[in-house]
């Protein structure tokens, strides 16, 4: 049986990526609502309808388990899928408790979605970690419509980003939370930006190491090709130029992977 990955669009491949190097003979279904994206400027209830019909479409796939990979829709939708479906559904959330526990009196931005920097579970998470206030949130939507046109490069990201960041004291952070999976393809343009100590705190790890335990848990663990097949919105993609393109994004979460 499959592991269904979900995201809006190409951001959840960071999750696919690092599930492919830690549960290798795994077989994958990556679903990217393409239709749909960006999620992080939409409502909380057109986000549950469309996370619900990639969840049912997964489903009718046969898989075994489903990642949301993407933080915008895990806000706003996680709860309702669990109450609905039997199947294990993991989702993904800043990685904020091991971030304000390390800082060491040094702050801890955490940049995401309109939508997740808005929605009450973040703040909640915040609430019980950070009785020192030291987390500050940023929502960089700007960042999902460079991703998706594949502008990772272009000159205008660090013009966005100096810009976004002007109001803080870059300097007085000890980290950079990634709360939206589209943000790890941008993570040589933070470090140009970012003094040199300051950690990229993504949650791909933490999320596959989390899948690991439930497969292992209930026994779903399988040693399989290792397969991928790719869907947008539904849609199976099986275009070569499309197909290259996921290829590409791939080598470019594993350049990421250095900063
Ligand atoms: N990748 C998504 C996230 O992790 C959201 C991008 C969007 O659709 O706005 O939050």
């Amino acid at each position: 049986m499959k592991i269904g990955i979900f995201d809006s669009g190409i951001g959840g491949l960071t999750v696919l990526h690092e599930a492919m190097r830690t549960l290798g003979s795994e077989d994958y279904i990556y679903y990217a609502d393409t239709d749909h994206v960006p999620y992080g400027t939409k409502s909380k209830e057109e986000i549950i309808a469309y996370v619900d019909q990639a969840v049912q479409f997964l489903i009718s796939k046969g898989v075994k388990a489903i990642v949301i990979a993407c933080n915008t829709a895990t806000s706003a939708a996680i709860d309702y899928l669990r109450s609905k479906y039997a199947l294990p559904i993991l989702g993904m959330e800043p990685a904020v408790k091991p971030a304000v526990q390390q800082c060491k009196g040094k702050r801890v931005m955490v940049i995401a979605t309109p939508v997740t920097v808005r929605e009450e579970k973040l703040h909640n998470l915040i609430r019980q970690v950070d009785d020192e206030h030291r987390v500050d949130l940023l929502a960089l939507p700007g960042l999902v419509t460079f991703a998706e046109s594949d502008g990772f490069d272009a000159p205008e990201v660090e013009e966005y980003l100096r810009k976004e960041f002007t109001p803080y004291r870059l300097e007085d952070y000890s980290a950079l939370i990634l709360g939206c999976t589209h943000f790890n393809y941008f993570k040589n343009t933070y470090r140009k930006i970012f003094p040199e100590c300051v950690a990229f705190i993504d949650g791909s790890i933490g999320t596959v190491k989390h899948l690991k335990n439930i497969l292992s848990e209930q026994g779903l663990l399988e040693s399989n090709s290792g397969s991928v097949e790719y869907y947008m919105s539904g849609r199976p993609v099986r275009d070569e130029k499309l197909l290259k393109r996921f290829e590409k994004l791939h080598e470019r979460l594993e350049q990421m992977l250095k900063y």
